[in-house]
């Protein structure tokens, strides 16, 4: 029997991967700040990995279900988040980077189960009750969750609207023929409403790949078959980042434009959200002038092929620019976690620092940093725009591919990298300079500048994103009340 005079009630769960869980915890916060209830439900995994990159101990029992909750110090400002974590299925301690189907194989068939069971608790719970599940789009089972437990579905896109679109019109792609059509079609994609024409080699890789056999492709293909029945979209783009793609989207479904999702303070988040221990290298930077380091990170979950890594580091090497590096330890693999050229480090001298984790958000905000060479995931970008920081792309997978196409074609805010051809040290050095130097470079500068200031205006009381966000609340409240869960003053 539902409570009518308690808070509306969100569970969230957040894709388990670094780049989904950032932005889902922070909009965790934003509906609790807004009067929402939220259960937040992180799978054990990430839980472990958060903790023990915090240095806090998990509980000892060696199941990842420490007692530890992250959101400890929102509780402080009184917001009501409740945490709580789920198994993914497969043992804390299985190496998910080195086994990436098994863990791919494990959300798409064994995840839903241990879900269900969870969220079947909380509804069930006396006194708590529950209104809709917030869930990643990619998971492949939402809706039936939701519908099972008699919650609305909000689906979670943290990835921009033109990736999503062009997912949710997979099949116009393969009436058209450029689906899993990589090397037969050259010929532009001009039938994806409100898409301008857009390149074969624009599309996702997971679109492009003739193979459409693979784990991944049985989630996409789930996850937007599941999306239709999604009563909301949110999506962590910006409307004046990509309005015609928006637009289009709305007059299909109740879709909100709510981003960028960023930590209230950007630099210092309340919650501790980092996978692997972050090395601070503030007081390096501080040594160095404006403008003039280049910060290069490939992001939470790509890897970079041995070649390829070894010609970005001679191109580092040669292009004389100072440098911060982010080398996950498990960059090309968690079975070779020594990947440099030998004497890299020592030829580099003071000239850069290579760290396995920082806190982006602090590095790129840091007055020294200039430029980003960054595989293009979304949540980079946003950051990277946020911190008036130009890019050079190097897209390694997935999504990357688009939006590379918005930073280099679209916003002109960013370089291209890398193409099919393999890239070389020359080519790393010539780019790298183009874009750090005061002249070629200051185009880019003047055009990520702008774009920031349409971020931070989307963001202001009156801005896009917060009317969005305040459209969606009043939306979902009232889909609530007609399911007569709550009071009218709730
Ligand atoms: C992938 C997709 O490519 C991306 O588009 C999608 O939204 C999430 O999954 P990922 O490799 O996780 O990307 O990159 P990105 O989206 O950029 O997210 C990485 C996050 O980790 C960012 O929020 C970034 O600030 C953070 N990060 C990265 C750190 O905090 N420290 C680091 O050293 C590197």
């Amino acid at each position: 029997m539902a409570d009518n005079h308690r808070k509306p009630h969100a569970i969230i769960i957040p894709y388990p991967l670094q780049g989904h869980v950032n932005p889902s915890v922070h909009l965790a916060i934003k509906l609790a700040s807004r009067g929402f209830a939220v259960t937040f439900i992180n799978t054990q995994s990430i839980h472990h990995h958060t903790v023990k990159a915090l240095d806090q101990k998990p509980d000892g029992d060696g199941d990842g279900n420490g007692s530890y909750d992250i959101f400890a110090n929102v509780h402080r400002s009184g917001l009501d988040i409740r945490y709580t974590t789920v198994s993914d299925g497969l043992p804390v301690g299985f190496d998910r980077s080195l086994n990436h189907d098994q863990f791919m194989a494990s959300l798409l068939h064994v995840f839903s189960a241990h879900v269900e069971e969870i969220v079947g608790n909380i509804v069930a719970t006396p006194g708590e009750g529950a209104d809709f599940l917030i869930a990643d789009t990619f998971f492949v089972w939402p809706s039936k969750v939701a519908e099972k437990f008699g919650l609305l579905y909000v689906s979670f896109w943290t990835e921009p609207a033109l990736v999503f679109t062009l997912y949710y019109h997979m099949d116009l792609l393969r009436i058209n023929g450029h689906f899993a059509c990589q090397d037969c079609r050259e010929d532009p994609i001009d039938y994806i409403p409100g898409v301008p024409p857009l390149q074969p080699k624009d599309m996702t890789s997971y679109l492009q790949e003739s193979d459409t056999s693979s784990t991944c492709h049985q989630i996409i293909f789930n996850g937007f078959q599941d999306v239709k029945a999604a009563d909301f979209i949110l999506c962590n783009t910006v409307q004046e980042l990509e309005p015609g793609t928006v637009a289009a989207l709305q007059e299909q479904k109740p879709f909100y434009s709510i981003g960028p999702v960023f930590p209230e303070g950007f630099t210092r988040s309340d919650v501790a959200t980092s996978l692997w221990p972050e090395s601070d290298c503030s007081q390096w930077l501080d040594t160095k002038p404006p403008g003039s380091v280049l910060y290069v990170s490939f992001g939470s979950y790509a890897h970079l092929s041995r070649p390829d890594l070894e010609e970005i580091a001679h191109g580092l090497l040669l292009s004389k620019v100072d440098f911060v590096w982010v080398l996950r330890t498990d960059i090309v693999s968690s079975e070779d976690t020594d990947p440099l050229p030998d004497g890299f480090e020592q030829e580099l001298g003071d000239r850069a620092i290579i760290i396995p984790w920082c806190s982006q958000n602090a590095v790129l905000s840091h007055p020294a940093i200039g430029g980003f060479l960054t595989h293009c995931g979304w949540n980079s970008i946003l950051e990277s725009i946020w911190s008036g920081v130009p890019m050079l792309c190097f897209p390694l997978l997935t999504d990357q591919f688009t939006n590379r196409k918005l930073v280099v074609s679209d916003w002109k805010i960013g370089l291209n990298l890398s193409d099919r051809n393999k890239t070389t040290r020359e080519e790393v050095a010539n780019k790298i300079s183009q874009l750090m130097s005061q002249d070629s470079g200051s185009k880019f500068k003047n055009a990520v500048d702008a774009l920031k200031t349409k971020l931070e205006e989307a963001l202001m009381p009156d801005g896009s994103s917060t009317k969005d966000l305040d459209q969606f609340i009043v939306d979902i409240k009232d889909r609530i009340h007609q399911k007569g869960h709550l009071s009218n003053d709730a």
